[in-house]
């Protein structure tokens, strides 16, 4: 079987492909990504050899027709995974137009290329799937109780979980309207090797590592229900092979932190990993808060477990630890991709 899978280069992506192309030695995945600022061909310079002739890498736009026409042409594409997505919360608020393009329109030119290709004579090719990579976000916030359902009214409040719910919806209407055999899944934040260090851990771990102040937003009381990225993965291979067509699954780690937690917790880790002392809370900063921040995210993901099988594997200790050995290995990494435009994104914007 041929998967399209998109953003592939970023974060959660190339997560998704090593472990995939480890897990299912009969497919072959079609890898597309713009290369943005988030994503980097290095990510995925570590496929074994032996799974490298399984793996075809296309440069381009998801938000260009001509481009993935061409793409689902040249690949008998059975199935499509959707990451491809503008998925920072702070750059949406400075610049929201790109986030509408990206994650809506971009969405949908996914979603007609795989109909064109896959509804014959009013009948869908069999065994096809497109699978949406959403997020809690799409639900809105929470107050200190309850959690997010599959079923919990979309209200999402930055131009980024707009953005996000919009594609949802986008994606529900072809299931709705064409019965598209369609799945999205809804995930909490997630941490691990090679996410860009703009995202909270990522960001705390590389710049105490330089001794540079940590900024937290606000109170820093915020909740996230934080969730290892490999456990993610596993829950969309799951979701892709046996969700079922039109379904929405949620998945989050029931493990709610504070971000002030999150950001002493790290700190104290690495300080013990590298024994450097200058790595302490002195480092916090609180700053101005995020416009619009959203107080509480916690996930219900019940569904999955019940109805897929799926528990996440991964304690948040080990996967913390696991996260900063990596950054600490590869800090040849964090140099390459922290360009001049984030550089100058961070400064124009935080200082
Ligand atoms: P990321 O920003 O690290 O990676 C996004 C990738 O998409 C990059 O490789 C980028 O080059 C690519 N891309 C951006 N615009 C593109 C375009 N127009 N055409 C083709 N490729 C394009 O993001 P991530 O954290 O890996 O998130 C992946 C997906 O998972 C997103 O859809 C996001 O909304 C969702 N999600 C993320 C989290 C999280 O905690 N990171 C949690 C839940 C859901
Ligand atoms: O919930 C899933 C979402 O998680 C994904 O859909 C998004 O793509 C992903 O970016 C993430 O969004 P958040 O806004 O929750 O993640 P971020 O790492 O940007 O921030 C986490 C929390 O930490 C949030 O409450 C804001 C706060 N924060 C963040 C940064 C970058 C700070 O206090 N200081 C910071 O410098």
């Amino acid at each position: 079987m041929n998967i399209l899978v998109t953003g592939v280069a970023g974060f959660i992506g190339s997560n998704f492909v090593y472990q995939y192309l480890k897990d299912h030695p009969g497919d072959s995945l079609i890898g597309f990504d713009a290369l943005t600022y988030a994503g980097n061909l290095d990510n995925l310079s570590n496929i074994p050899e032996g799974e490298k002739k399984r793996f075809h890498f296309v440069k381009g736009d998801i938000t260009d027709p001509e481009q993935i026409k061409a793409t689902f042409n040249r690949y008998d594409i059975q199935g499509v995974i959707n990451f491809a997505a503008e998925s920072h919360v702070d750059r949406s608020i400075h610049d929201p137009a790109i986030f509408l393009r990206t994650n809506i329109l971009g969405t949908h030119t996914l979603l007609d290329a795989a109909k064109t290709a896959w509804l014959r004579d009013g009948k869908w090719k069999e065994n096809t799937t497109f699978l949406q990579v959403s997020t809690d976000e799409v639900y809105g916030a929470l107050g200190p109780d309850g959690l997010f359902r599959e079923t919990t009214p979309l209200d999402p409040h930055s131009p980024y979980s707009a953005s996000k719910a919009g594609s949802d919806l986008i994606v529900k209407a072809y299931h709705d309207t064409f019965s598209m055999p369609v799945v999205i899944t809804r995930c909490s934040n997630n941490y691990g090797p090679y996410q860009f260090p703009e995202k909270l851990i990522p960001l705390i771990i590389t710049r105490a590592l330089d001794h540079q102040s940590i900024p937290v937003y606000g109170d820093g009381r915020q909740i996230r229900d934080w969730l290892y990225v490999m456990d993610h993965c596993r829950a969309i291979d799951l979701a892709f092979h046996k969700g079922k067509a039109g379904e929405v699954y949620n998945i989050g780690g029931s493990n709610e932190r504070e971000n002030i937690f999150i950001v002493k917790t790290i700190l104290q880790f690495l300080s013990e990993m590298t024994g450097d002392s200058d790595i302490n809370e002195d480092l916090i900063s609180y700053v101005t808060d995020r416009l619009g921040h959203d107080r509480r995210y916690a996930i219900d993901a019940s569904k999955i477990q019940r109805e897929l099988g799926w528990v996440p594997e991964t304690s948040f200790e080990e996967g913390i630890r696991n996260t900063i050995q990596w950054y600490l290995v590869h800090r040849n990494w964090v140099k390459s991709v922290i360009s001049g435009e984030y550089q100058s994104f961070y400064k124009k914007n935080y200082g």
